[in-house]
Formats: C-alpha cells, structure tokens, sequence
C-alpha cells in the first residue's frame, strides 16, 4: 500500500534529453517533455510501482477494458512561472480531489492526494526546465487514469495505471484571449441528469465532437451545450464552464451534476465577488441571454477553464442567427478576471484565497 511504497527516479540520460520547442510555436498539447510519472493499481497490492521514468509509450494488451468499455478519466492543471523564476501550481490539490470524484463516479480507485501531489512536485521539479519562459506560455498537467485489466465482462476493473505528463502550451484557442464565437447547440446534448457529465471522463469529450465538428466547419470555435431534457437551460462549453454578464449581475449555471465543477469557475466567483461584483449561480435559459443581447442588457459573456483560463465570447450562433456580444470585444470584466488570474498564478500578485502552491 502507499504508505510502504517508494517512488523510484529513473533520468533519461543527458544526451537523450529532447529539444525544447521554442515559446512562439506552442500550440495546446503539441509537445511532451522528458519523463512522466506512472503508477499501477491492483485490486491485491493498492497502488503500487510508482516511478518517475522517461516519457514513454504502453505496452498495453488489446482486451484492456479501457479500450473497451471507457474507464477513463483526467485532470487538467499548470505550472507557472513567475518571478526569479519560481515555479508555481494553481489549487493544484482541488484538481487531484476532483479527480477522486470523478475516479468514484467511474468507478475506479482513489488515490492519496497529498501523496500524489508530492510526486507531482518532484516531476515538476525535475522538468523545470520546461515550464515556458515566455507570457502566457505554462506547463500543462495531464493527470490520467485508465483501466489496464484485460477482461471483457462489463464491470470495474481489477487493475489501473494512473499517469502525469506535461506540456508546454501557449494559448488553447487560435483566437487566444481575443473573443470567440460560439454556437448554441439544442439539438445534440453533451450530458444528462444522473449521468457522468460532473466526471472528467473521456467519454463527455468524445460525445462533443460530433456537433464540435460541425460548428467548426460554420466557422464557430466552441458549441455551448444546453440541458438535455427541455434543450432550454445553458449548461458549458465543453472546454470551459461559461458566464453571463447581464443588467451588472454576473451569471453561471449552477452545479446540478451534468456540468464540471471547473475550478477556474469556483475562482472567477471568489474573485468577482471579492471585488464586490453581484455574482449568481443560478439556471439560465438560452432564450433569456438572447432577450437581454436583443435588448441591449448582455454585457459580456465568458468561458472560464484551466487550458481556455478566461476566453471571452463575442458571438453566439443560435436558431441560425448570430448574437454579437460587447461589439465583439473582449469585455472589462472578462480582462479584469483574465490578468488577475494571471498574476496570481505567477506569483506576481498578492495570493489572499492561498491558492498558489509554490514548486521547489
Ligand atoms: C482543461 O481546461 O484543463 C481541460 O481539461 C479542457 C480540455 C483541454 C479538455
């Protein structure tokens, strides 16, 4: 069990360490660095054979229930680095204990926190050399776990690899932090009521792309999904969750189980209310975002998420008309929030929620 287990460093040799790319060709999820952190679980032994290695690929047999039947689920996270080159994580234990959430709703087992974000803390360390030098460039943290049991009965399975690997990023859309259009879905649904759509599953990313897709080819970035049931109800965009700024008052849906507690969300709360800013978790019905933008009252509208951060929305697409929010620009609030964050993420700003966890 943990408690007994050690984590074992194994380097890539000096000579066989990769080529950084340079900061301006980043792109989301392009690029690897040296090694990963990897751990097994067995239903006999717990978690077991943990070890700092170098980046590498899976032997995995065929019949892996993963491949199967989608235990899968991840997290998202980054190293930033700040001044005198300190190296920083943002609430990096809430992404893990979400993680935790999502591993019990799959059905798959949890695992220390603490325990994990050392050894995630030590990888970081050792890869420091990758946490990009350039603004708006960060480290991105993939936590993963998958079903590694080769059985084809439907049921958990008695065996698990947990992994990390970084990437170096720049930006998650092409837009960057520029506005993005997005189109209103109310035909395909991404999650239902009493299903996984809270879990960071890989399922509720292959079931967005299908309408991804076509949204992409009529020109639009990102679907924002709407509730399943009555197609009414503003849910997420599947990378981020989403805000409204209408009559001064800033509005999110609430967290009812079909979308994911994002944490940049939970920080976007804190911080707008921190500023005395009105902010409500409530449901919102597409038809009143459209009434208040036909009315003049739409202020601004933003994602907010760990690889978007905070990306502004400058149109909507629904029922084949376009809603131009804020002339297409980014809003007031939505800069505010976005350097804010940023600061504080990079240690550069006064960190009073202590969300910043300092690397090294
Ligand atoms: C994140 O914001 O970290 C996400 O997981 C979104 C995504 C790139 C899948």
């Amino acid at each position: 069990m943990w408690e007994d287990i050690q984590v074992e460093v194994e380097k890539v040799d000096a000579g066989n360490l990769k080529t950084k790319p340079s900061s301006g060709d980043l792109g989301f999820g392009n690029y690897f660095t040296d090694h990963m952190f990897l751990m097994t679980w067995s239903k006999e032994d717990g978690w077991h054979d943990a070890k700092i290695c170098p980046y590498q690929d899976f032997k995995m047999d065929p019949a892996s229930m993963v491949f199967h039947y989608g235990q899968a689920i991840f997290e998202g996270l980054k190293a930033y680095r700040g001044k005198g080159d300190q190296l920083f994580l943002f609430r990096p234990a809430d992404n893990l204990e979400r993680m935790n959430e999502s591993a019990l709703r799959m059905c798959m087992p949890r695992f220390p926190v603490d325990k994990v974000l050392k050894s995630l803390k030590a990888l970081l360390y050792l890869e420091k050399e990758w946490v990009p030098h350039a603004d708006g460039a960060t480290l991105y943290i993939r936590p993963t776990m998958i079903a590694a049991e080769p059985a084809l009965g439907v049921r958990p399975a008695a065996k698990y690899h947990f992994f990390v690997i970084l990437s170096p990023v720049g930006a998650y859309y092409a837009e960057g932090c520029s506005p993005t259009k997005i189109f209103v879905s109310d035909e395909y649904v991404r999650a239902v009521k009493g299903g996984v759509g809270k879990a960071k599953t890989g399922g509720n990313y292959a079931a967005s792309l299908y309408m991804s897709e076509i949204a992409k080819k009529a020109g639009y970035t990102q679907v924002l999904w709407l509730d399943a049931c009555e197609h009414k109800y503003i849910e997420e965009v599947g990378t981020s969750n989403i805000f409204f700024k209408i009559d001064d008052e800033l509005i999110t849906p609430p967290l009812e189980g079909t979308i994911l507690g994002g944490i940049t969300r939970d920080s976007v709360i804190k911080l707008a209310k921190s500023w005395g800013e009105k902010v409500v978790e409530r449901k919102i019905s597409i038809d009143e975002v459209i009434e208040a933008s036909n009315a003049g009252r739409l202020q601004e509208a933003f994602g907010s998420g760990t690889a978007a951060v905070i990306s502004p929305v400058g149109e909507l697409f629904y029922h084949e008309k376009s809603y131009v929010i804020n002339k297409g620009e980014t809003g007031q609030l939505s800069a505010r929030l976005f350097s804010e964050l940023q600061s504080i993420q990079n240690g550069q700003q006064e960190d009073s929620f202590k969300w910043v966890v300092r690397v090294g």
